[in-house]
């Protein structure tokens, strides 16, 4: 979810509708505003797109200087009108937004009903509202710190009163916030974009801490009522990386934009002259390097299925054994960590928090945590060990490319780095990968200019209701990725499987003319991966298949085939899936669906 408020001297709501659309990406499922107005505290929202909630407001829009915001998505009760935020209690006099959940809503919910309370929507939210009207005593700061010590779990939370119709009290508990600081405005948003119009001036709360705004003043304090003071950070990026410049989608412009993450996130950290990585930003020294007996790498969704490829690249290249867990796994199957352990935690925006939970639970047992991650001050970034930022750039679009390939360039040279370190891997060696990491940006570019043999074969599969990807090793990871990548989209049900284990089980799936897309661009598994071909062949697959330039056998073995421009095996990854990424992009697009905002799903989860 996202929360956005406001508090100066213009109309409110304008400025609140477009902070929302900046963090659309962080849920859709509705949206609504509380403005404070001459007849009082005033709620519009609505189910589904913010172009729903826009509509109402341009019928009988909302007049007032302070006022919050909240787009969802949805945990605690469907997305309906009724469940959309803000809430408010019985006396309609309190006004809440609230990303994050609260875990003992059922028990507090039970309380305040026994004592009168009566609750219309089925969301946690909806009990805070009741639960802050229930402690005022004439404070709202005082009232709001009183209710989050009853509230167990993870938020943030923008309130607004009534009775004090000149103040915005705003909370952080795991869940972002930050505090845009303008003359004779202020501003509170779940992350900068949704404020950077209006302000480059921000504080960034930390867990346990609170704001009181005023049009013209900032109060930080702790949640039990402690002042802080904190430096202003200003932003210097810009808010026009964040539109789409001309592309169709936000999507496919991410995919063409990765020609340069990868130079920006290479940039300064190949010393091309020494023929080796710099990573000043690691802090870790050769003996703590040579004492680490394992790693761990963390992460969700796609930003796992890079971790998948970082556990082969630092294998490969260390010779350390490494482990990848989808991080809300990771937390609670005990997993042993010791301080010989390296944990990696990688996450695009910085604020998953089941990434966040498992980098909480890898330092509390002592191990060191180095984070990839796309945004710097988020979160994971601020509290790990050391942080690889990869420049990608802002990505709007659900579906993550640039920041899973930007992330695959970060741990080649994390691999690299560690190797140069430990003396795992011969000079030549590392300089033959070095040159191959500063052509890719080349040759993504070459893959772009074919971007319409990729469409057409993407119109074919989208008739089907079902297709797998197969690949061995490297490959394998980058077909979970595509096949995640189709699914998130084009709401085309696939499955990628190792392409040696498929006779092992889902080849009874396979039928007349189901698409099956091969990747073999592994020389050193090419050969088994034709057999695994030949057997969906002989069951009547219709095979798409992905190998690297100067291969003349693969297109004998299947019914049409791509080729990637050559490269070193080990970086084949951060080629191959581009492919896959316009695959999925033109299925979904003539499917007509909603590209950049598939239903169900959200850019960023702040919640377990
Ligand atoms: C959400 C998104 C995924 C993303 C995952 C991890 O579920 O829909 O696309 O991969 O979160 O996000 P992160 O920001 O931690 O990389």
């Amino acid at each position: 979810c996202g929360i956005v408020g406001y508090v100066g001297k213009r109309n409110s709501q304008n400025i609140l509708i477009d902070g929302l659309k900046k963090l659309e990406y962080r849920g859709y499922d509705s949206a609504g505003v509380a403005v404070y107005t001459k007849d009082g505290l005033q709620i519009k929202k609505s189910k589904g797109r913010l172009a729903n909630l826009e509509s109402k407001l341009d019928e009988a829009p909302l007049e007032g200087n302070i006022g919050i915001g909240h787009t969802r998505w949805a945990t605690h009760g469907k997305p309906s009108d009724v469940n959309s935020h803000p809430h408010t209690d019985n006396s309609s006099k309190f006004s809440v937004v609230h990303n994050g959940i609260i875990e003992n809503y059922m028990q507090l919910k039970e309380e305040l009903t026994a004592k009168g309370h009566v609750f219309v929507s089925e969301t946690d939210t909806e009990v805070i509202s009741h639960l802050i009207a229930s402690l005022y005593e004439g404070d709202i700061v005082k009232a709001v710190q009183k209710a989050v010590t009853r509230m167990r779990g993870a938020f943030a939370l923008g309130v607004l009163t009534e009775y004090e119709p000149e103040k915005l009290v705003a909370v952080r508990l795991s869940s972002p916030l930050i505090i845009g600081v303008g003359e004779g405005e202020n501003f509170i948003g779940s992350d900068i974009p949704a404020i950077l119009e209006y302000t480059r001036n921000v504080y960034i709360l930390n867990d346990g801490e609170m704001a009181l705004l005023t049009k013209d003043d900032v109060t930080l304090m702790t949640l039990e009522g402690n002042f802080i003071s904190r430096e202003l950070f200003h932003v210097d990026w810009d808010i026009v990386t964040a539109e789409k410049a001309g592309f169709d989608h936000f999507m496919l412009k991410e995919i063409y934009e990765q020609p340069k993450a990868y130079r920006d996130t290479m940039g300064a950290r190949i010393d091309a002259a020494a023929s080796k990585v710099v990573l000043p930003e690691i802090g870790m020294t050769p003996e703590q390097i040579r004492s680490i007996r394992q790693v761990h790498i963390v992460a969700c969704g796609t930003a796992y299925h890079a971790g998948l490829v970082g556990k082969s690249v630092i294998e490969h290249l260390a010779r350390i054994p490494v482990e990848t867990d989808v991080a809300s796994e990771y937390r609670y199957r005990s997993p042993i960590i010791t301080p010989e352990t390296l944990v990696i935690v990688v996450s695009q925006s910085g604020e998953t928090a089941d990434t966040l939970a498992a980098l909480r639970e890898a330092k509390r047992c002592g191990a060191r945590v180095v984070a990839i991650t796309n945004v710097v001050g988020s979160s994971v970034a601020r509290e790990a060990d050391d942080v690889i930022v990869t420049w990608a750039g802002p990505e709007i679009a659900v579906a993550s490319t640039k920041a899973y390939t930007s992330q695959l360039i970060g741990f080649y040279l994390f691999g690299l780095y560690l190797a140069q370190t430990l003396g795992t891997a011969e000079a030549t060696y590392i300089e033959e990968v070095l040159r191959g990491l500063r052509e890719l940006p080349e040759k993504v570019e070459r893959i772009l200019e074919q971007s319409e043999a990729i469409k057409e074969v993407a119109e074919q599969i989208s008739t089907h209701h079902s297709l797998f990807f197969i690949g061995r090793g490297l490959d394998y990871a980058v077909a979970l990725e595509g096949s995640l990548k189709l699914k998130e989209i084009s709401y085309i049900h696939s499955e990628a499987y190792a392409a040696g284990e498929l006779k092992h089980g889902t080849l009874a799936l396979i039928e007349e003319g189901i698409p099956v897309i091969a990747l073999a661009t592994q020389d050193a598994l090419f050969e088994k991966t034709v057999s695994n071909i030949k057997e969906v062949k002989a069951r009547g697959a219709q095979v798409f298949g992905i190998h690297m330039e100067g291969d003349t056998e693969l297109a004998k073995a299947v019914d049409e085939v791509f080729a990637i421009p050559q490269t070193h095996p080990l970086l084949a990854p951060a080629l191959t899936v581009v492919p896959l990424q316009l695959l999925s992009y033109y299925a979904s697009l003539a499917l007509g669906h909603d590209v950049d905002k598939p239903r169900n799903l959200a850019k960023s989860v702040t919640v377990e």
